[in-house]
């Protein structure tokens, strides 16, 4: 049994150490908003926050993780920077098929959280990656330029 901090709740997963973080969340707690991708650290689908870092939870021991805080894309209906990044993505119209959102959402609150007003190269630096087969990049730069705006007034909508 290992007990985990999950977008503020305690979750006890019966299963061993060395099983991924995205398969605790998805198969085990049944939080399928957080992607299988490559399985290999490589596209970022999977992303959680580890306390408040972006880490790839398909390479990530859920014995790794026990006694930090983790967030998931389902947590940030209630993350002040999560509400606004969300609703900057729907006013951009980011997603196209929507596969990798979750992660790159995921990456991109990261962000906002340590360089709250990121130049556009400081975004395509930090999202370089979180893959998106469909090619969704421009909206994706566009929707964080404006919820660092939205967030340095004050995160008003
Ligand atoms: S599924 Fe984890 S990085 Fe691709
Ligand atoms: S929106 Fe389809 S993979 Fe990114």
């Amino acid at each position: 049994m290992t007990r985990l901090q999950i977008n503020g709740q305690t979750k006890d997963v019966d299963a061993p150490g060395e099983i991924p973080l995205l398969w605790a969340l998805r198969d085990e707690l049944g939080m399928t908003g957080t992607k299988f991708g490559c399985g290999m650290a490589l596209c970022g689908a999977c992303t959680v926050h580890m306390d408040g870092s972006a880490i790839r939870s398909c390479v990530t021991p859920i014995s790794a993780v026990t006694g930090k805080a983790i967030s998931t894309i389902e947590g940030m209906e209630v993350d002040p920077v999560g509400q606004v990044v969300q609703h900057a993505w729907v006013e951009n119209n980011v997603a196209q098929c929507g596969y990798c959102q979750a992660g790159q959402i995921m990456t991109a609150v990261s962000l906002l959280k340590s360089t709250p007003r990121p130049s556009e190269e400081q975004i395509d630096q930090a999202m370089s990656g979180n893959i998106c087969r469909c090619g969704t990049y421009p909206r994706i730069r566009a929707a964080i330029l404006q919820a660092a705006d939205q967030l340095a007034q004050g995160g008003q909508r």
